[in-house]
């Protein structure tokens, strides 16, 4: 099949890499020259695993390419994917003018019957307005689709994720539309879900809410673990044997961050109140994860008191493991604070730093966990990366001028990591 996919961001490029792996002609867009260029040259805009091996080898085989001209996308291809971003604007509500400006471009391109279908996270009643203006833009008077199908991709996993997903699912406004996509995926054998368009656009948003709420569920019982003696790590184990709540998403920690929970869980408390319905529940998931680094930092400072001269080295500062991504990283959070509290900060990052560097250029880079600590009155690791499971504690304590290691992933074994001489505090665990 010819597809089309308008934007090279986590979810377009990871998208028009695994349509074309799956025997497709892919044509990529973007708006952005240098991107595109780097792109024909084999230079991957983000960091994931195994995306520059399948783009580069898709390209070189004929069946994925990149342009800026997105008329000629639209032009050569029967389905085509709007992946474009969706940020949040201040008032917590999705700002859909990329979506919008893509989907007046594609109706001044349109010649023949086209498949419009909707891979950025949207607010439900976005499908409708694809649909009218396209509808109202059209240049030439033929017959179009517009459909929803949400992305579930993770960063750091986003080509296992696409290759086995757990569910497809397509919000169409018949069968017959959705045969098409269903004829996309049908190689991947997974669990697929057709519904309508709206259903579709509530699904994604209320995955990732639910998912954004166990996290916060998990960190109030962890505070209430810390002071009541108990081990969060056991309660979440425990709770997670039972099929009904499952262990994943249970790791209490520094909270969400990244460019999804955050930014949809506001954007559902936004439509919530569109609707007139009460959007509570999730805005006390929101107040838990807001309490999450300044609690933290409640703790370093009890530790370190006064903070003014003190060096801190922090661990980790990508929003999660296997990514270069700090979009709501809190790593930067808790830097901007310690900095702020006259603090100096000794970074390591296995992938992020260089990144890191245009946003916080005053931080001190490390080349690794031993380099950043040496010195330092604490240190706190707020990125789980598996390679810090592997630090030799003593090691990394014998270079300190003090040896306090506060754990904001709950990385490492109490006892271990107290025998190996450090004073560590972690997350809802003595
Ligand atoms: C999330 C969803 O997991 C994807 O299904 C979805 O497609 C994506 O958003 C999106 O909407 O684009 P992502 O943001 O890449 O994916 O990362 P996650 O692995 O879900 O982690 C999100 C945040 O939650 C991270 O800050 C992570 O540290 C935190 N987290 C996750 C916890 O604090 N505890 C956990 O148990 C799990």
């Amino acid at each position: 099949m010819n597809v089309c996919v308008v934007g090279t961001g986590y979810v377009g490029l990871v998208t028009g890499a695994v349509f074309a792996d799956l025997g497709n002609t892919v044509i990529c867009v973007d708006a952005d020259k240098k991107k595109i260029e780097g792109l024909r040259r084999g230079k991957m805009p983000i960091y994931e695993p195994g995306l520059e091996e399948m783009v580069t080898r898709n390209a070189a085989e004929g069946r994925l390419h990149f342009t800026t001209d997105l008329r000629g996308g639209v032009k050569q291809s029967k389905v085509i994917f709007i992946a474009v971003g969706t940020p949040p604007k201040d008032s917590g509500e999705t700002d859909l003018s990329q979506v919008r400006a893509v989907a007046q471009e594609i109706a001044t391109a349109i010649d023949s019957y086209k498949i419009v279908v909707n891979k950025s996270t949207v607010p439900v009643g976005t499908g409708d307005l694809v649909r009218s203006i396209i509808e109202a833009n059209r240049r030439v008077n033929v017959d179009f689709d517009v459909v929803s199908n949400p992305e579930f991709l993770r960063e750091g996993s986003a080509i296992a994720d696409s290759l086995q997903p757990d569910r497809i699912v397509i919000g169409a406004p018949d069968r017959t539309v959705a045969m098409a996509l269903l004829e996309l995926y049908a190689p991947l054998e997974v669990p697929m879900l057709v519904t309508d368009v709206q259903s579709a656009e509530m699904i994604k948003y209320a995955s990732n809410a639910f998912l954004a709420t166990k996290i916060s569920f998990i960190n109030m019982v962890a505070n209430v673990c810390e002071k009541a003696g108990a081990n969060i790590a056991d309660v979440a184990k425990g709770m997670g044997y039972d099929k009904r709540i499952g262990r994943e998403f249970l790791n209490a920690g520094l909270g969400f961050g990244g460019s999804c929970f955050p930014k949809d869980t506001i954007s559902l408390v936004h439509v919530a109140r569109k609707f007139k319905e009460d959007p509570g529940l999730l805005e006390a998931v929101l107040e838990v994860n807001a309490d999450r680094v300044p609690r933290l930092l409640r703790r370093i400072e009890g530790a370190v008191r006064p903070m003014k001269g003190k060096t801190i080295a922090v661990l980790g500062l990508a929003f999660k493991p296997d990514t270069d991504d700090l979009r709501d990283a809190k790593s930067l959070e808790i830097i901007r604070a310690l900095m702020a509290k006259g603090a100096k900060i000794r970074a390591y990052d296995p992938i992020a730093m260089e990144l890191c560097k245009r946003i916080l250029p005053k931080v001190t880079y490390c080349r690794s966990a031993y380099e950043a600590t040496k010195g330092a009155d604490a240190a706190v690791l707020v990125t789980e990366w598996r390679e810090f499971r592997q630090l030799d504690l003593e090691r990394l304590g014998q270079g300190m001028k003090r040896p306090v290691l506060i754990d904001g992933r709950n990385v490492y074994d109490p006892k271990k990591a107290r025998d190996a001489g450090f004073e560590y505090l972690s997350i809802g665990r003595r």
